[in-house]
């Protein structure tokens, strides 16, 4: 059965390069995947050749521990080995048929990447972005083609996530919508088709969990309580360790979208970005499970303090 809003699965574009921009965590998550489920050459790029090294190295880690987990044989771990690598001369996109970015999480950041991105493909290149929570069709406002640009948003962690919101705007055509359609299926995700607002589907509501976490948290109630008080109801991770997860940054980077797009109902906590800026601002039990705030947090921020 066709997904809601999914055009005829017959208008899917073939993917047989993938170019990823930027090569952060989250970047390379997913350029794994391409490599390991489309099979096909994937390219990732970043500023300078030591953030893209990093990124190769994280990947090469990864692949190292598929392997030694029995997840992909040796045969399979060396192809995927081969299908990845990384530049910093972006005319190796020339040939990419779908080019993705995953850079910071700043409006005009990501349009200069398209902006540099677009003479390089061919026109009928995807251009695909995985902001978090920023407008889609903002980031794509000066591309040539519109037509091409679609929203293609995963989910930490990527290998275990069964999700990718699919973000249509209005110029998005329904090629370029069969093809995310398409690309979501072979990566193994359930895609579901979003409009273009802050926040999508998920983080709007995930955002509100954080946040309200953040508040109680500013209210002086403990960490451990908060953190602890929705394992019965069934949710994998509290809310802090689902913040420590996506990283500190990202959560008050979208907490910002959704307060600044609906002000009315959403909290601005004033010591999310405040940990955002300390290293380790949790303390972790042996299995990972966030405890309570380090001594550096406590130091720091003014919690209980806050009404
Ligand atoms: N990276 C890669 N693989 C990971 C991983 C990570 N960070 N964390 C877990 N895994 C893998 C493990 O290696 C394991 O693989 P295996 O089966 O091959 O051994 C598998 O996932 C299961 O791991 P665990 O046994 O540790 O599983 P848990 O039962 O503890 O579940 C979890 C871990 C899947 C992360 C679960 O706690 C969960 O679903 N948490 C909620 C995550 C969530 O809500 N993510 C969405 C965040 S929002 C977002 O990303 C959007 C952004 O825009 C902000």
């Amino acid at each position: 059965k066709r997904p809601a809003g999914a055009p005829p699965k017959e208008l899917a574009k073939k993917v047989q390069k993938v170019g990823v921009i930027g090569a952060g965590l989250m970047a390379g998550q997913f350029a794994l995947l391409f490599a390991r489920k489309l099979r096909v050459p994937v390219v990732i790029t970043d500023l300078d050749q030591s953030r893209v090294d990093k990124g190769l190295a994280y990947i090469n880690g990864e692949i190292d521990k598929l392997e030694q987990k029995g997840r992909l044989g040796a045969d399979d771990a060396n192809q995927v080995r081969a299908l990845v690598s990384g530049t910093t001369d972006k005319s190796l996109f020339a040939d990419c048929d779908w080019v993705i970015e995953a850079v910071f999480e700043e409006l005009s950041v990501k349009q200069q990447v398209f902006a540099e991105i677009e003479p390089i493909i061919a026109e009928t290149a995807v251009i695909a972005t995985n902001t978090s929570s920023l407008s889609v069709e903002e980031i794509g406002a000066n591309l040539a083609h519109p037509e091409r640009l679609v929203g293609f948003h995963f989910f930490n962690p990527v290998a275990v996530m069964p999700l990718v919101e699919v973000v249509k705007v209005p110029s998005t055509d329904d090629e370029t919508l069969a093809t995310a359609m398409a690309v979501a299926k072979k990566l193994g995700k359930s895609a579901v088709i979003t409009a273009d607002r802050p926040g999508f589907v998920v983080n709007r509501l995930l955002a509100k969990v954080m946040g309200e976490a953040a508040r109680a948290l500013d209210e002086g109630t403990p960490l451990p309580v908060v953190e602890r008080a929705l394992a019965p109801i069934g949710l994998p991770m509290g809310p802090f360790e689902l913040i420590d997860l996506v990283g500190w940054k990202v959560a008050a980077h979208v907490q910002d979208t959704m307060v600044a797009a609906f002000p009315e109902r959403f909290y601005a906590s004033p010591n999310l970005h405040a940990m955002a800026d300390i290293e380790d601002p949790l303390v972790k039990n042996k299995f990972g499970k966030v405890e309570d705030l380090s001594r550096a947090a406590k130091k720091q921020l003014s919690f209980g303090k806050t009404a």
